[in-house]
């Protein structure tokens, strides 16, 4: 049995958690301490020998983006933390950055330092007013404790950091939509190449990383790379944030090294809520190929997730039972696909337009087997020919529910109306 590894979660339940003086309690900022110590470089090359792979759903080696940065540039670098935590059942980043800012400031301070950087970015998503809030008090904390700004603890190194906050789109969790947004301007993904490390912010050299990956930095500074790559897989090492949401006795945050299986986090969990069993679940997110109750023993790692036909995405687990009309799922988050779409490129803007508006007959009871072959002919002009992912992972939920789920489907309209009885479903209570 895979057992649970609280790390960036470890104190979240102290009523100071958030101070500098509880984390500070708890050794934050050792890291810091040590890395100002050490070459930049080395820095670099622990993280690379750590296996740390991103955090926020592609899973790129950190440590080697880092090192696409060129060696010189006229421009000054920037480091860029995407905090804007917007994909339909990722709730790691928020919770995360509200019970400890302080482990994300301190990451952020070591991992400027080791690309040399000397400003640094939290973009974080508008809505969230108390995680800013948060965030802007830990800034201000470690400005106050000489972590922050100039010859930081007499190292001669300098820092300034930002915290920006958006306006509430999906699209600028899209890196360079993000730094389109960072800029000034409406938020639309830039077309690469050139990528961000070479030509980024202001067309500087610039890294953009997921919070959960740069707060995984100082414990690999502390601890030594081979401890963080001692847990995991062999391809996918250290530890993650696994949020279960939904149908699940307990709901929340379980932090385990990758590997660990969605069997062995219901049983933590407490299960499928009392009475009722899986029907399907999202390994990482509404972006992310839907799985069911064959999946219960897939390995979350990158590559036991990929092999079995989804993502590991943002180890967002959402839990379904039997009480919910998949087709109501997927037009829900249809609906948010098509409401985010920038409508930069016609595949995505138009094919979510359609999904929703075809999705919407079949849940109605009004649509025909034909309408799920349209469904399908979408998703193969969306896929592979958007201009950015998130047109991509509007096909994830569409695709993968027809192919598991087609009887409901058909259920609807030879029935002429959703077979579920909403009045069961808690899920959709107040839809
Ligand atoms: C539509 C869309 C939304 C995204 N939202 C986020 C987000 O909120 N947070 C995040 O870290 N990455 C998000 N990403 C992925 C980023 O583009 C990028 O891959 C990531 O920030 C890189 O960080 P990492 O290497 O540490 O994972 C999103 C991608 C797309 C296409
Ligand atoms: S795929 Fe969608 S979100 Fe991405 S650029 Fe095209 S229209 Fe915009």
């Amino acid at each position: 049995m895979t057992t649970l590894t609280p790390i960036l979660t470890r104190h979240w339940d102290q009523a100071d958690s958030f101070t500098r003086a509880g984390y500070e309690r708890e050794g934050g900022y050792q890291g810091l301490r040590t890395a100002l110590t050490m070459d930049p470089d080395a820095i670099v090359q622990a993280v690379k020998d750590s296996g740390l792979r991103g955090r926020g759903g592609a899973g790129f080696p950190t440590g080697m983006k880092w090192g696409f940065l060129p060696p010189s540039s006229p421009n000054p670098r920037y480091l860029v933390v995407n905090a804007d935590e917007s994909e339909p059942g990722t709730c790691k980043d928020i919770p995360l950055m509200m019970a400890n800012p302080h482990v994300l400031v301190e990451g952020v301070i070591i991992s400027a330092f080791a690309i040399k950087s000397n400003h640094a970015f939290i973009y974080v998503r508008g809505e969230v007013l108390h995680v800013i809030r948060r965030l802007q008090q830990a800034v201000a904390e470690a400005y106050e404790a000489g972590y922050l700004g100039h010859d930081i603890l007499g190292s001669g190194y300098d820092l300034e950091l930002v915290v920006h906050t958006g306006a509430g789109a999906y699209i600028c969790g899209e890196e360079t939509a993000l730094l389109d947004s960072l800029e000034g301007f409406r938020g639309q993904p830039r077309l690469k190449p050139p990528f961000p490390a070479v030509a980024g912010l202001y067309g500087g050299p610039t890294v953009i990383n997921n919070v959960e990956s740069i707060a995984s930095v100082p414990s690999i500074v502390g601890n030594g790379p081979e401890w963080f790559a001692a847990m995991g897989t062999e391809k996918s090492q250290g530890y993650g944030i696994f949020s279960l949401s939904g149908h699940v006795a307990r709901p929340g945050q379980y932090e385990a090294p990758l590997g660990i299986t969605l069997r062995e986090l219901l049983d933590m969990a407490g299960g499928v809520r009392a009475g009722h069993r899986l029907k399907f679940w999202t390994p990482g997110g509404s972006s992310t190929p839907l799985f069911t109750d064959e999946h219960l023993d897939v390995p979350l790692d990158f590559e036991s997730v990929g092999a079995a036909g989804s993502m590991l995405g943002t180890r967002a687990l959402q839990i379904f039972d039997e009480t919910t009309c998949v087709v109501r799922a997927v037009l829900r988050w249809s609906e948010f696909y098509a409401h985010e779409s920038c409508g930069k490129c016609t595949p995505c803007r138009e094919g979510t337009y359609w999904y929703k508006q075809t999705l919407k007959r079949l849940e109605a009871g009004q649509g025909s087997e034909e309408d799920l072959e349209t469904l399908l002919d979408l998703s193969d002009n969306i896929l592979g020919r958007s201009f950015c992912a998130l047109g991509d992972g509007a096909t994830s939920p569409v695709v993968s529910s027809i192919k598991l789920f087609r009887d409901e489907y058909l259920a609807h309209f030879e029935q002429g109306g959703c077979p579920f009885d909403p009045a069961k479903s808690t899920l959709w209570a107040g839809a």
